[in-house]
């Protein structure tokens, strides 16, 4: 059987994943349950990227083996990806002793091709990049990417890598093999590179620690890109199993973001022809997600946790909404407004509306059974198959966009079709019972038709609708089930709408990220901002008085334990607290000086706000609000637990 590799980036674990790293993993998994729809043996590999001095950093601030903190954010990163229906095969990470052992032996293999050299390296380094960058990369002396990082002067004992050697055998690459990368922006781009001429690149660091120690040199560590990008390869036995190594080597698609596709289309093909080993298929620079046309930054809070959107309006609309919104290959913005908009056109209004309608006439006029015998709409049966090859040829050059548009089309064309054969009439006559059994089989038909289209995109909405119009849920295929039938017997059953229409469950593009700050004055003090509102006059809660669940979902509760607090000077009701917030440390002020001494505190399991906007308060800016009880005339009460959960639990 054919088999297919392909990869995402590894993804640094010194913060959560966001929806922009979510995006990449979500678009691969699309790719990889194509190639599977199409019956290719697939491998899908991601992983994370752990000797990072930013991950180094993270941990030790936390007071954390590196190791220990590297397997919590395993849990982390594996926990989205699950929730996300993202089917990866394999997970490596750079901590593994298989990548240990592939890094080792690609490493070796450049050393004895004679392609390393040592030397002194002098010159800037940017932490966030991981990256040696030279002066006409900095933009007032910072790396325009990490403005609020200070580059490092460093000058030390290196080992290079004879990049420059390789700029004609990459010529070469580029020209034998156009689709080497794509998309095309991405590939011209590179090739002016390429051709500008490369420079000999630092592949260790020396005085370190947090790495995989070199082979010739073990005083030095290896250059965290080198070992990086070396996971592909490890990750199917190189350095061990060679018959696994054979099977799945050269991988078929690299899947990477435009602001690493240097790394993977000329460092990696270069770092491979000097190992005389074949160089990957292709690799694709997918753009960048914004929010609201803004970087996605931690910094800035225009972070989407990836798990709250799929938990606003589903895996699938989530899923959707990135692929059919955003042309793969080129930037794209997310905003909750669109995401509600698009939920309700797409799929509430359009698909989840037809395949009820054509269920509820079925079930109205054959009791839910539909046997045509022989016939039925030429037009849509053309239509269809059509679609399947413009569908099979966009998703063959991964344009996952236009898969999805195709899908639609048929969905659309299907609207039509009902509205040109109007069921309802053709069931006034008895003279047309033959026909409406045709229109209502045809119609179930082309709802099939586009699920398994749609099924790499939704998986699990896609299975539910087969189920409904009653098809085959079995391991699908792309040869047989997308292909028109005409025959056969339909079961369709009538069940409850699969999106119900929603109406401003979402924040609106205005108050995102992050959400409903309070006045800053009240932000890290317990207890309500503002007064509470008047009791209304019966005892339940006027309906306008109540929020929604999505409302509750946009704060973000998590534990976080106390390391250290102290008073907060000239005030007699903050405390300013250093907390672990699981993935991170924090600084908060609370307005609960009057009710604990600060000693009593450290130690403790408490309840923040974790997406609470920073704010000011009597100069000391707090990153969060401690939740605390304030009974009427009485001290505030931290919330708190009889068994603490880890720090950085959710809490709901
Ligand atoms: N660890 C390196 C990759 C090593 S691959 C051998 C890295 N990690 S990362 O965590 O910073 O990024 C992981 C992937 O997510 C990269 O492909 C990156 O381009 C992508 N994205 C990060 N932010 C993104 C958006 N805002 N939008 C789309 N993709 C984004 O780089």
């Amino acid at each position: 059987m054919t088999r297919f590799f392909l990869t995402t980036a590894i993804d640094y674990v010194n913060s959560r994943p966001h929806l922009g790293t979510a995006y990449e993993k979500i678009c691969a998994d699309v790719i990889a349950r194509y190639q599977r729809l199409c019956g290719l043996d697939t491998r899908f590999l991601m992983g994370n990227d752990e000797h990072s001095q930013n991950v180094y950093k993270q941990a030790t601030d936390l007071g954390l083996d590196p190791l220990a903190y590297c397997d919590r954010m395993e849990q982390e990163f594996r926990r989205t990806w699950q929730r996300l229906d993202v089917s990866f095969d394999d997970f490596i990470r750079t901590t593994e002793p298989r990548h240990n052992a592939g890094v080792t032996e690609l490493a070796r293999r450049i050393y004895d091709a004679g392609d390393i050299y040592d030397g002194v390296y002098e010159g800037w380094y940017c932490i966030g990049c991981e990256e040696f960058k030279q002066e006409k990369d900095l933009v007032n002396g910072k790396c325009p990417l990490h403005p609020t990082l200070q580059p490092e002067w460093i000058r030390e004992k290196n080992y290079f890598f004879r990049l420059s050697k390789y700029q004609q055998p990459l010529l070469d690459l580029f020209a034998a093999h156009p689709e080497f990368l794509q998309p095309e922006i991405r590939r011209n781009e590179i090739l002016r590179l390429i051709e500008g001429g490369l420079v000999d690149l630092s592949v260790s660091r020396a005085g370190q620690s947090w790495g995989i120690p070199l082979p010739w040199d073990p005083a030095s560590v290896v250059y965290v890109w080198f070992d990086a990008l070396i996971n592909y390869a490890s990750a199917v036995g190189l350095g061990g199993d060679r018959d696994v190594f054979e099977r799945w080597w050269p991988a078929d698609l690299h899947v990477v973001g435009k602001d690493i596709t240097r790394f993977h289309a000329v460092i990696w093909p270069a770092m491979l022809m000097s190992a005389k080993l074949p160089v990957p298929r292709q690799v694709f620079g997918h753009g960048f997600m914004t929010l609201n046309g803004q970087r996605m930054s931690k910094t800035l809070g225009t972070i989407v946790d990836p798990i709250d959107a799929a938990d606003r309006l589903g895996v699938d609309p989530l899923r959707l909404y990135l692929v059919k919104e955003i042309a793969f290959g080129g930037d794209g913005d997310f905003s909750w407004d669109r995401y509600e908009e698009r939920y309700n056109v797409d799929l509430a209004n359009n698909l989840g509306n037809l395949v009820s309608r054509v269920a509820a006439m079925a079930g109205r006029y054959r009791n839910g059974v539909l046997r045509p015998s022989g016939g039925g709409s030429d037009q849509l049966v053309r239509l269809g198959e059509q679609i399947a090859l413009d569908y099979r040829r966009a998703m063959d050059a991964f344009a996952i966009h236009e898969g999805a548009a195709a899908a639609y089309r048929l969905i659309d064309a299907t609207n039509e079709f009902i509205a040109a054969t109007a069921p309802w009439a053709l069931a006034k006559d008895a003279a047309s019972a033959d026909r409406l059994t045709h229109v209502l089989f045809d119609a179930a038909e082309a709802i099939r038709f586009a699920a398994v289209l749609l099924a790499p995109i939704m998986p699990s909405s896609s299975r539910e609708i087969l189920r409904r119009v009653g098809a085959s849920v079995d391991r699908l295929h792309l040869d047989r089930d997308g292909r028109w039938r005409t025959e056969g017997e339909r079961v369709l059953l009538q069940e409850g709408p699969l999106w119900p229409r929603k109406e401003h469950t979402i924040l609106t593009d205005n108050q995102t990220t992050p959400p409903g700050a309070p006045a800053p004055e009240a932000a890290g003090a317990p207890g309500p901002a503002a007064p509470a509102p008047a009791p209304a006059a019966s005892a339940a809660a006027p309906e306008a008085a109540r929020i929604s669940m999505d409302d509750f979902m946009k704060v973000e509760l998590r534990t976080a334990k106390v390391l250290a607090a102290e008073r907060v000077p000239k005030s007699n009701k903050l405390l300013k607290l250093q907390v672990d917030a699981g993935t991170e440390h924090r600084t908060l002020v609370a307005g609960i000086a009057e009710a604990y001494d600060p000693e009593a505190l450290v130690g403790k399991t408490v309840v923040i706000v974790f997406n609470l906007k920073p704010a000011k308060l009597m100069g000391v800016e707090s990153n969060g609000m401690v939740l605390a009880a304030s009974p009427d005339g009485g001290k505030p009460i931290v919330v708190s637990f009889d068994e603490a959960p880890p720090p950085g639990t959710r809490v709901r």
